[in-house]
């Protein structure tokens, strides 16, 4: 039977948010609906995440809580990476999936549902020269801040990483498809953009780069507000840096991962810098822009880590003083050159310094927004809050503040600032700005 009605859920990255938002557009588009909350779907599209073992097997249980009471199931794609990385042997796993499609090959999705409910069971994990960017509708919906990726791929080759083998080489999306979505998400509502990538920064189209791009996207009317997410240090060359110096709507954050504070650490992670290479280009960024929020991600318990290795990276921790900042387990990855190495560090080791790490990333953030406290600034609001009355928007640092005001999702509003928690603040005398 071809299904009617359709979920997606995405895991992991944003990357996997903007893929999830496509599927649907193009679900949409053959005349299929997405369920109601609450509701079963005749096809549920898993869109999952491969970057760590828990996120893996998260895919596989949630695929197993698929089948229903009367023993009937729905319809279930498994997208995103654990289908690039597993392929056909996914279905070995589990029998209930019907369809196995990999994040470059999901603008086939409707025709591999056509065959799936007409007892095929399709795989795709091609990593086709054409774009799937061409195969897909234009945008007809976004959100106040919406994604936009303008690049796919890795070729860093960290060796803890999966992704330059779920989601394969570096590729930058075309200029004038870029400016072109852009626009249309615009013409829908979007107030916001982030410009996505695995390596976001190592965009490159025709001799132009990212610093390139931001700048003629802040020349677009009706947007107000620029972002981009994931950085590489070995990419944050002085045009992007000398960006935030002077571009308006470009936002003063930045989401550069480092990992570790231990060069002996980074250089067998295969990173390209070391902590002082990495420092040095903070401080650049920070003359550049002297209240940028800064952001990162941290690994710990890499194989051969000692708790030498472990206090440089709360000692860069400190020296950054992060506004925010992700820190995880390390994670031994099949087919990465790190999970056959020796010493790999036991999990209640691990889960020591994840803590440790933890908290002082949290002192650092409440720091952060303790020191914003008093600030006047403008909030883009995003989303109703808990409580009658309340909406929830974020500051130009990314902070998520709660505050009463008569407004809608995608209007900006001044406020200020008057009270802190690690992970978001309160804010008060709002008024309207812009519509
Ligand atoms: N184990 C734990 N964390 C990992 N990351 C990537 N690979 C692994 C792994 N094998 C983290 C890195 C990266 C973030 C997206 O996920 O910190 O920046
Ligand atoms: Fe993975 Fe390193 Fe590439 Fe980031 S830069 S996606 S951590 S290989």
């Amino acid at each position: 039977m071809t299904p009617k009605t359709f979920k997606i859920k995405s895991f992991g990255c944003q990357m996997n948010v903007y893929d999830g938002e496509r599927m649907a557009e193009l679900l949409g588009e053959q005349g299929m609906s997405a369920a109601p909350e609450g509701e079963d779907a005749d096809l549920v599209v898993l869109n999952t995440c491969h970057i760590r073992e828990k996120a893996a097997d998260k895919a596989y249980s949630d695929v197993g809580r698929l089948r229903r009471e009367d023993g009937s199931k729905p319809l279930v794609a498994l997208a995103g990476c654990v289908a690039q990385a597993e392929g056909a042997e996914a279905r070995k796993r589990s029998q209930l999936i019907d369809i196995v499609v990999g994040p470059q090959a999901y603008h086939r999705l409707p025709e591999m549902v056509a065959e799936a409910a007409r007892g095929g069971r399709p795989v795709d994990t091609d990593m086709p020269a054409i774009s799937k960017f061409d195969a897909l509708p234009k945008r007809r919906r976004a959100n106040p801040s919406s994604f936009l990726s303008v690049q796919e791929g890795c070729d860093k080759f960290c060796t803890y990483c999966v992704v330059p083998y779920t989601r394969g080489a570096e590729i930058s999306r075309p200029w004038n498809d870029i400016v072109d979505e852009a626009r249309a998400l615009i013409d829908v509502g979007a107030r916001e953009i982030v410009l996505l990538g695995q390596n976001v920064n190592a965009w490159a189209h025709e001799g132009r780069g990212l610093a390139d791009l931001i700048r003629a996207l802040n020349e677009l009317t009706g947007l107000e507000r620029i972002r981009y997410t994931t950085s590489h240090p070995a990419d944050m060359n002085d045009d992007l840096i000398a960006a935030h110096g002077d571009v308006e709507k470009l936002m003063p954050y930045l989401h550069l991962p480092v990992q570790s504070g231990s060069n002996r650490i980074l250089k067998a992670m295969n990173r390209s810098h070391t902590a002082d290479t990495y420092l040095r280009i903070l401080e650049k960024m920070r003359a550049a822009r002297p209240d940028i929020a800064l952001s990162g991600d941290f690994i710990v318990g890499f194989p051969g880590e000692c708790e030498e290795d472990f206090k440089a990276t709360l000692n860069i921790v400190d020296e950054v003083r992060y506004a925010s900042a992700y820190s995880f387990k390390y994670s031994p990855r099949p087919g990465t050159p790190a999970a056959v190495m020796e010493d790999q560090i036991p999990r209640e080791l691990m889960e020591e310094r994840l803590e440790r790490l933890h908290d002082r990333i949290g002192e650092h953030q409440l720091a952060f927004n303790r020191s914003k406290v008093g600030t006047e600034t403008q909030i883009l609001v995003e989303r109703k809050g808990k409580r009658a009355g309340q909406m929830i928007g974020r500051t130009p640092w990314l902070q998520s503040v709660h505050v009463e005001v008569d407004a809608q999702p995608g209007e900006i509003v001044n406020v200020t600032l008057v009270a802190a928690g690690p992970n978001s603040m309160s804010g008060a005398i709002a008024e309207k700005v812009a519509a």
